[in-house]
């Protein structure tokens, strides 16, 4: 009985998200939810990879049957680097956080940005396209996420960081996107449709000191950091008048479109992200 139960485990694939430190991570839950939801047989970890040991850790899960890894910090330029073949979204992105292994291809994916644009467009209803959105951040989170903004064609995307030189770099990259303009923090005087808070100030209770004239009355103002409490920026932005979101949503629709490509099947999301609220 028990050699028949061992059998039938080995059959069942297996996931993981890798990154260092990994018990804080939400991930095991949210696809242990999608995957009874959607009746696939699979088991999803959390692997600790020492931090000299991305590469050791992924050829001992590739050896084991593992099928694919969520990567998170700080490994997601290594998995980038690792994969055989990119997604056009993870080029732009310059990281990988979905690895999918089929023989000797790794498949490296980055499903943050299609995660944003999902929990904006079809979560909180509002179309991103022809709408004016100002990114703040120039680091990994915002990099992840232009290529899919301006897939849905907003009227234009205003890129804004506290190092204004770190964000032209950025914008460099997307040369050929008339779409995208750059602006100094303190330049930035317009109100937006959408504003995306991509810093990390949020982590140090922070606010990027953005003039409170970019928030109007049907402004979305959407915070990438998630907590049970709603963040600086958002207590900010609310209190001049915009409409705000955390970044919950995004985590949520980041895991269900790696779900997607790993398993072929699109999981239903919105009893994922109410339970996960509840338990935050
Ligand atoms: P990540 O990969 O999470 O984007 P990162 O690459 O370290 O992390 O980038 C952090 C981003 O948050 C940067 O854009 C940083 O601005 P600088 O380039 O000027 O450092 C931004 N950031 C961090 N703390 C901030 C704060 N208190 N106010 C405004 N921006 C902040």
């Amino acid at each position: 009985m028990s050699a028949t139960l061992s059998t039938a485990k080995a059959k069942v694939d297996h996931y993981a998200v890798i990154g260092n430190p990994i018990a804080h991570s939400k991930s095991p839950d949210i696809h242990a939810r999608f995957a009874a939801q959607t009746q696939q047989d699979l088991q999803y970890d959390r692997l600790l990879a020492p931090l000299d040991g991305f590469l050791a850790s992924v050829q001992s899960f590739i050896r084991n049957g593992g099928k694919g890894l969520n990567v998170t910090v700080p490994f997601k330029l290594e998995a980038y680097a690792l994969a055989t073949t990119l997604t056009e979204r993870a080029r732009a992105a310059g990281a990988v956080n979905t690895l999918k292994f089929d023989g000797t291809e790794m498949l490296g994916d980055n499903t943050d940005g299609i995660g944003l644009v999902t929990d904006i467009v079809r979560n909180a209803g509002i179309a991103v396209a022809n709408k004016s959105v100002l990114l703040l951040g120039a680091g990994g989170a915002a990099r992840g996420v232009i290529l899919p903004l301006l897939s849905e064609q907003p009227a234009r995307l205003v890129l804004a960081n506290r190092t204004h030189a770190k964000a032209l770099d950025l914008a460099h990259r997307f040369s050929n996107q008339p779409r995208l303009k750059v602006c100094e923090f303190a330049e930035v005087e317009d109100t937006f449709d959408i504003v995306i808070n991509a810093t990390a100030a949020s982590l140090a209770s922070e606010v990027p000191p953005i003039s409170p004239r970019v928030f109007g009355a049907h402004t979305l103002a959407y915070d990438m950091m998630y907590g049970k409490e709603p963040t600086a920026f958002m207590r900010f932005a609310k209190q001049h008048g915009a409409i705000v979101r955390d970044g919950l949503g995004m985590l949520v629709e980041q895991a269900a479109e790696s779900f997607y490509l790993w398993r072929g099947v699109r999981p239903e999301t919105s009893d994922v992200f109410a339970e996960l609220r509840e338990r935050l």
